[in-house]
């Protein structure tokens, strides 16, 4: 399916459909992909290290120069279009999925970087919106890339990264980490990005799996509370750190080490401060563990810590829920040597590592036993594990 999704006879259909909506040829095609996570969750603003990489789901970008000052902004899914002066956008709730669009425009601006002219732009995607695959980092990546090459800005990826996670930050309102803007701009081909959050230090781990694969579980329950929920968390890890600061020498929670924990404990006095910061110090601990068994080709190994991730996610940071509880237990209960949620949780994807012959009948096992409990149906994928933003032509 992801690979037909950039065929030729695709990308000639949003040609025309772009003909159709702007009345004029598009000027080039771009392109970004999802991502999953495969361990280090809810660590990234708290300083902490992830191990994300881009994966096969994609978000096309097309456009025309205008000879205006506008930016006007089309969705092929929602076949919604928006428009907005360039140099007085801000943030509008009626705006809805173009905010993503303008907000890029509004951070450049405050950047000081200086658009000439208007655009038309075109978006298409085969992201499942909602689903912890990250649509959201995918669509700002992509609208900086295209904005940064078309206008010649001179803004390497790793800026480009933060430059996205600043938008959603300050113009959106998610007060995310950069692990999502990073693992996309950053992709590469089957690889997996180690990236250190407190200081912007990353390198790509090969993905020696072998005879395994990771495979992508959607609840297909989004994940609609995600923005007040996360934040709380983001509030709660900020409350932790500035008890916890007064007696350890640190600027964020993953300096922290596990035998620390019992004085935390003390320290916070307050079981759900405490939990949260648990998950936080044992998490990015987790981290360090898979990725040295990723490249030591420890398949097992990274199963049993994609199982404790995960539980830690749901007993200790609690940002799991019934369908992703659900369906990691249906994973583990067929075939997978390991699972876990991905992402923001509440809802959205999970993953699971399993060997690849039983692919298919894994597939309908998970897919009988959360159809039995919940009554709706699961997608269940393999991805491939893909490089970062492209100009496709
Ligand atoms: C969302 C955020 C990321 C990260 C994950 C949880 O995807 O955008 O910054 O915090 O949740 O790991």
């Amino acid at each position: 399916m992801n690979a037909t999704y950039s065929s030729q006879s695709k990308l000639i259909e949003l040609e025309t459909k772009f003909q159709t909506i702007f009345n004029c040829n598009s000027e080039g095609i771009y392109r970004t992909p999802a991502r999953i996570n495969l361990i280090g969750e809810h660590i990234d603003y708290n300083g902490g290290k992830v191990l994300p990489c881009a994966i096969s789901y994609y978000m096309h970008g097309l456009f025309s120069i205008r000879n205006d000052r506008r930016v006007v902004a089309y969705s092929n899914n929602f076949d919604s279009k928006f428009s907005a002066d360039i140099d007085t956008i801000s943030y509008k709730k009626r705006n809805s999925w173009s905010n993503y669009v303008f907000g890029v425009f509004a951070i450049l601006k405050e950047e000081g970087f200086v658009i000439p002219c208007g655009v038309n732009i075109l978006i298409d995607s085969n992201i499942p919106l909602g689903s912890g695959l990250s649509s959201s980092a995918s669509l700002l990546d992509l609208v900086f890339y295209l904005v940064n090459d078309v206008f010649n800005l001179g803004i390497d990826l790793e800026r480009i990264a933060k430059l996205a996670q600043k938008t959603e930050n300050e113009f959106c309102g998610l007060r995310c980490g950069i692990m999502d803007q990073a693992a996309i701009a950053l992709g590469k081909k089957n690889k997996a990005l180690l990236l250190d959050c407190g200081n912007f230090k990353y390198e790509y781990k090969e993905m020696a799996l072998r005879k395994y694969s990771f495979v992508v579980l959607k609840t297909n329950i989004p994940h609609n509370l995600v923005k007040s929920k996360y934040n709380e968390r983001v509030e709660e890890c900020n409350k932790a750190l500035e008890i916890l600061k007064k007696t350890f020498e640190i600027d964020n929670l993953c300096q922290l080490y596990e035998y620390q924990l019992p004085e935390c404990e003390n320290l916070l006095n307050d079981p759900i401060l405490f939990k949260r910061v648990k998950h936080v110090v044992t998490e990015n601990e987790r981290v360090q563990q898979f990725s040295a068994a990723m490249t030591a080709g420890k398949t097992e190994e990274m199963g049993r810590l994609l199982c404790e991730s995960h539980k830690s996610l749901r007993d200790d940071y609690e940002v799991t829920g019934e369908y992703l509880d659900t369906i990691v237990e249906a994973a583990m209960n067929a075939y997978a040597i390991g699972a876990r949620m991905t992402g923001g949780g509440f809802g959205g994807c999970a993953i699971a590592l399993i060997e690849n012959r039983f692919f298919e009948d894994f597939r309908f096992r998970v897919d009988k036993e959360y159809f039995a409990k919940l009554k709706i149906h699961p997608d269940i994928e393999e991805v491939e594990i893909v490089d970062g933003p492209i100009k496709i032509k």
